[in-house]
């Protein structure tokens, strides 16, 4: 690829186990207050910051005073990510959009799920990371010292210290067994072969500085090849936003030059770039989440741009320049995309905001065993209904689920959506996953009791002798029902297994009814049966069920009602099961 001499900003991701503190480290660093603002404390999608060069240098005093001029990166970009969202979500041809990743950690705490997930995504991706060891100000009795980390470390009481020590032997220990070797960032003597780990606290700030200029020195060691510029402008959309009539999309830029003349092609879901011209182009402002306009945006940036075609744009997709050389951009966008959106032969139905918050969506949902139909961008519409329709008349009904994740429901979906099936809209995939579990248990649960019910019918009949209206040919009398639904064309057996007959009509005051449910009194016919012969000396009758049938019950107990329990056990000690 052509590069220019230039060096870009390296990206840097930060990533890790959810509330250990991703956001409130940026905060620290940047100077801002984030977190505190956020819906629920929980970061939901993807956002950047460009940290400018002379803010290192305020920020770090190795490259202050006589330090000057060692620092020769132009600043960093970086980018927060949802404790929840997979990291993978950043994705760029050829692996993660990150040059660089912090995995925060609560000291307290070590390796969580999370933490775990994304050390794993790190090793596939090759992406070089340190680690910062958050919330170092939680452990007992620890002192702030303003003098710099390590002597803020050797300066706590023994005992803090040991404690100190404690939780990171016991975090080294467990990182090790993931197949990485971290040393403290002042210890560490061969930077390829070790892992740097800073303790830190973003509350108090111990351990920014000492954050900041670790990252420096690795990407300008490590990364330098990497963050040669290229000429040709490649970015990520991040998110589409409309402003009265005009729609904005926000971007990363990751690599090259861009300028508001240039035109760019846009992955999209069917596979069919959009190629655009851009109508206005701004870059985000240092420290600050306002854009201004500018002639040229040098990678790597976050810019908001106009795009003249009039085709949706969706949040996640890549885009590149287009110049005579659509054929092989399809290529590229078509390998990408089905990478991102794997589906199921069956399945819920997924909305969701981005193909990034998709993406994520999409393997929580994988970890968990929800599997997926069909999955999109954007709000949630009478197609999407159409398809949990589809699903409720499919082998697994309790699949008529859509979800929806940062998305709404357009008015005219809403109206057609059935009753056995269900939307879930939210902000935190966690808790609506939570929700789709317990719905779908209880979907299953009624769905199998209906199957088993259809197939076979689990009661006991008392007969009531005062009330024979004909002997035989049929022979019909009442009966109450004292427990389960009684069903006409069940099988009869007496409480010493004889077998009895088949109900050919059931009938309710003078209703003809197909079955009838516990307390119910009515008049059974059951042909080929002789009253005064067989059935006088009887008090109770049985459906007839198979072994196969109890054991089918039996093993779904949980479905049935105590009374229905307590028929089936009586059946069975008739029947000897
Ligand atoms: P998600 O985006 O939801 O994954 O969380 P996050 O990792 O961005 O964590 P966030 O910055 O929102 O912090 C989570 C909680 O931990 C908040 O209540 C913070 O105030 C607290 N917290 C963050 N850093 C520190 C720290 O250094 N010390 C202490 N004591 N608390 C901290
Ligand atoms: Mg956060």
């Amino acid at each position: 690829m052509e590069t220019t001499n230039k060096i870009r900003q390296p990206i840097v991701t930060v990533a890790g186990h959810v509330d250990s503190g991703k956001t409130s480290i940026l905060d620290a660093i940047r100077g801002t207050k984030v977190a505190t603002g956020e819906a629920g404390g929980i970061t939901q999608k993807i956002s950047f910051t460009l940290f400018p060069k002379d803010k290192i240098i305020e920020s770090c005093p190795i490259f202050q005073g006589k330090g000057e001029g060692k620092l020769e990166i132009p600043g960093f970009l970086f980018i927060d990510t949802p404790g929840h969202a997979a990291f993978t979500n950043l994705r760029k041809r050829g692996g993660s959009l990150a040059d660089l990743a912090i995995l925060v950690v609560n000291i307290n705490e070590g390796i969580m799920p999370q933490t775990a997930e994304v050390i794993s995504i790190f090793k596939t991706n090759k992406t070089p990371f340190i680690i910062a060891l958050n919330k170092i100000d939680a452990i007992n009795g620890w002192k702030k010292n303003n003098f710099g980390l390590k002597e803020g470390i050797n300066s706590q009481a023994s005992h803090v210290k040991a404690n100190f020590e404690e939780k990171l032997y016991t975090f080294m220990g467990a990182l090790n067994s993931h197949g990485f070797d971290a040393e403290l960032y002042y210890n560490v003597e061969d930077y390829t072969k070790n892992i740097v780990m800073v303790p830190c606290s973003a509350r108090t700030g111990e351990g920014i500085p000492e954050l900041l200029t670790m990252l420096c020195g690795l990407s300008q060691k490590f990364l330098k090849d990497r963050l040669k510029l290229g000429q040709k402008p490649r970015g990520v959309i991040l998110e589409v936003k409309k402003e009265k009539t005009v729609s904005y999309a926000e971007t990363i830029l990751y690599d090259g030059i861009l300028t508001p003349n240039d035109e760019i092609a846009v992955a999209t879901i069917s596979g069919e770039p959009i190629v655009t011209r851009i109508r206005t182009m701004e870059e985000i402002q240092p420290l600050s989440n306002k854009f201004r306009p500018v002639s040229t945006a040098i990678a790597a940036t976050g810019l908001r741009i106009q795009l003249t075609s009039k085709t949706d744009i969706l949040p996640g997709m890549p885009f590149l320049l287009h110049e005579d050389n659509i054929e092989e951009i399809r290529k590229e966008f078509a390998k990408e995309i089905t990478q991102a959106i794997q589906i199921d032969k069956e399945g819920i139905i997924v909305k969701a905001e981005s193909l990034g918050s998709l993406e994520a969506v999409l393997t929580l949902l994988r970890q968990n065993n929800i599997r997926v139909v069909k999955a999109g961008i954007g709000n949630i519409s009478k197609s999407d209904v159409i398809s949990a329709k589809t699903n409720l008349e499919s082998e697994n009904p309790e699949n008529a689920i859509i979800l929806g994740f940062n998305v709404n429901v357009e008015p005219d979906a809403e109206e057609l959506l059935p009753k056995k099936a269900k939307i879930f809209l939210g902000e935190v995939v966690y808790n609506i996953l939570d929700e789709i579990r317990k719905w779908q248990e209880e979907r299953q649960g009624e769905i199998l009791k209906e199957k088993l019910l259809s197939l076979t019918s689990l009661f006991k009949l008392e007969i009531l002798p005062k009330y024979v209206f004909r002997n035989s040919n049929p022979s019909i009398f009442g009966v109450r029902v004292l427990g389960g639904r009684v069903k006409a064309n069940a099988q009869l057996i007496d409480n010493k297994n004889e077998k009895i007959g088949r109900i050919k009509a059931l009938q309710e005051g003078k209703q003809t009814v197909q079955e009838a449910s516990v307390g119910k009194e009515l008049a059974i016919s059951i042909p080929g049966q002789n009253f005064e012969r067989h059935l006088s000396e009887i008090q109770y009758l049985y459906s007839d069920i198979s072994n196969k049938q109890y054991r089918e019950f039996r093993k779904n107990k949980g479905i049935l009602t105590s009374e229905e329990l307590n028929v089936l056990r009586e059946i069975a000690q008739i029947k000897g099961f």
